[in-house]
């Protein structure tokens, strides 16, 4: 076995669930080849951390994908229902899904939302909401249930200028649009997928019709309508995309950065390592957007491998920041890693525009979790479910062993 295949070994395993590395799902795509061709799928799959930046910001990658990229999975859909029953339109109207000069022209509209100091002012509220959920969980809380979701779900509402009533029905319609983006050649899953599309943009036109909350993200679509610069379809569109990309990415991320820090049994390290650090070690360790897409628009060689146009990427950044040539030991959570760069949010034009946002808030979960809970095991065996090829953590019930939080069974 060569050296970097021994590394794939994770240092934790020993068959418990919290104890197993959460990523073995991918991890074994991290073979000899960081660039190697998926007969199965018909796709390019990308897990070297050196090619997965090159090919990140290489001007032939194209990010319209969803229009085009096709795996072997969609052959039979696409005979039998054409274009139409894939992605809606609305999806591949979202920037993420767009090159230049779309791409910025619709990103600058919103990215205010997201500049340093506006995060910053919002950290109260998201510490605010942090205490009312530990407050009430009395020492005992399902970390995904009762704290990541009511948490992202509520501070999207709040960014975006959606009715805080509306924050329980986000994990349903993210969990359909994922579905969607994943699995398009599943009739079912488009049925699904667009019904929650429909669901979200018709919530919208009601705040519109209403009163739009000053500074907030449909304050900022519905003037860049009025100056002419993007149609209907595109406040539809945008604001559909901060809510899938803004509230289950970093909802689940907070769910797994706590089972990596009891996995590794690092729970002292929330106190005594700089929260930054902290987090950005558990957003390399397992990030919870496995991987991107991207479509080749001319012949790319890259790791001795040539890329047909027309061919689908998949960039495995997970796998790439478990790189053993990018990262000392990357299967050890390492609280004092001194990281220069992962690939989490992404690299680029399109790196993410909410990264600022959610590790703010993880950072504020895990410092006030390590602070009034400093000891802290799971309760119960944390629960996972597949969603199509994808392993999700539904459930993670920990409690505090602390004298003052600790509760009796
Ligand atoms: C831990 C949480 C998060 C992770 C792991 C994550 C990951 C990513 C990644 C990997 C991309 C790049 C997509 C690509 O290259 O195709 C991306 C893009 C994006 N993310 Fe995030 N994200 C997170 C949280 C957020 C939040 C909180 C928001 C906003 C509310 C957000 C909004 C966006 C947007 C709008 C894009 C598209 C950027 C563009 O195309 O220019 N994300 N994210």
């Amino acid at each position: 076995m060569d050296e970097k295949n021994r590394a794939v070994r994770c240092p934790y395993d020993n068959g418990d669930p919290i104890e197993m590395d959460p990523c073995r799902d991918y991890l074994h795509m991290r073979g000899d080849e960081a660039v190697d061709w998926d007969e199965d799928l018909g796709v390019w799959l990308v897990t070297g951390f050196r090619e997965a930046t090159a090919i990140l910001r290489h001007p032939a990658m194209s990010a319209a994908w969803p229009e085009q990229g096709r795996t072997t999975l969609h052959a039979p859909a696409v005979e039998g229902a054409g274009d139409a029953a894939r992605t809606s339109d609305l999806v591949r109207r979202w920037f993420m899904f767009n090159d230049n000069p779309v791409h910025s022209r619709s990103r600058e509209i919103v990215a205010p939302l997201f500049a340093a100091e506006r995060i910053a002012a919002l950290r109260p509220f998201v510490a605010g909401l942090v205490d009312e959920y530990l407050d009430s969980a009395q020492g005992r809380v399902d970390v995904i249930a009762d704290l990541a979701i009511p948490l992202s779900s509520r501070v999207i509402c709040h960014i975006l200028g959606l009715p805080e009533a509306v924050a329980s029905r986000l994990a349903g319609w993210a969990n359909d649009i994922a579905a969607l983006l994943v699995a398009d050649y599943l009739p079912d899953v488009v049925t699904r997928g667009h019904q929650a599309l429909r669901e979200m943009t018709s919530v919208v036109d009601d705040v519109l019709a209403t009163e739009v909350p000053e500074g907030s993200g449909l304050r900022l679509l519905r003037n860049a309508q009025r100056d002419g610069l993007i149609d209907q379809v595109d406040v539809w569109a945008t604001a559909s995309l901060l809510v899938y990309a803004g509230f289950e990415t970093t909802s689940t991320f907070i769910g797994k950065a706590v089972r990596a820090t009891l996995h590794a049994d690092a729970w002292d390290g929330l106190r005594s390592h700089e929260p930054a650090a902290v987090v950005d070690e558990l957003l390399r360790y397992d990030t919870s957007v496995q991987q991107v897409a991207r479509l080749a628009t001319a012949p790319v060689e890259v790791a001795g491998r040539l890329i047909a146009a027309g061919d689908l990427v998949l960039i495995m950044l997970g796998a790439a920041n478990r790189d053993p040539q990018a990262f000392d030991q990357p299967d050890h959570v390492d609280f004092g890693r001194r990281i220069k760069r992962h690939l989490t949010f992404g690299y680029g034009a399109h790196y993410c525009l909410g990264a600022a946002l959610a590790r703010m808030e993880a950072e504020v979960a895990l410092e006030q979790l390590g602070r009034r809970w400093p000891s802290t095991v799971p309760a119960e065996p944390p629960t996972t479910r597949t969603h199509y090829g994808i392993t999700v953590l539904e459930h993670l019930t920990v409690r505090s062993e602390s004298r003052h939080d600790a509760v009796q069974f």
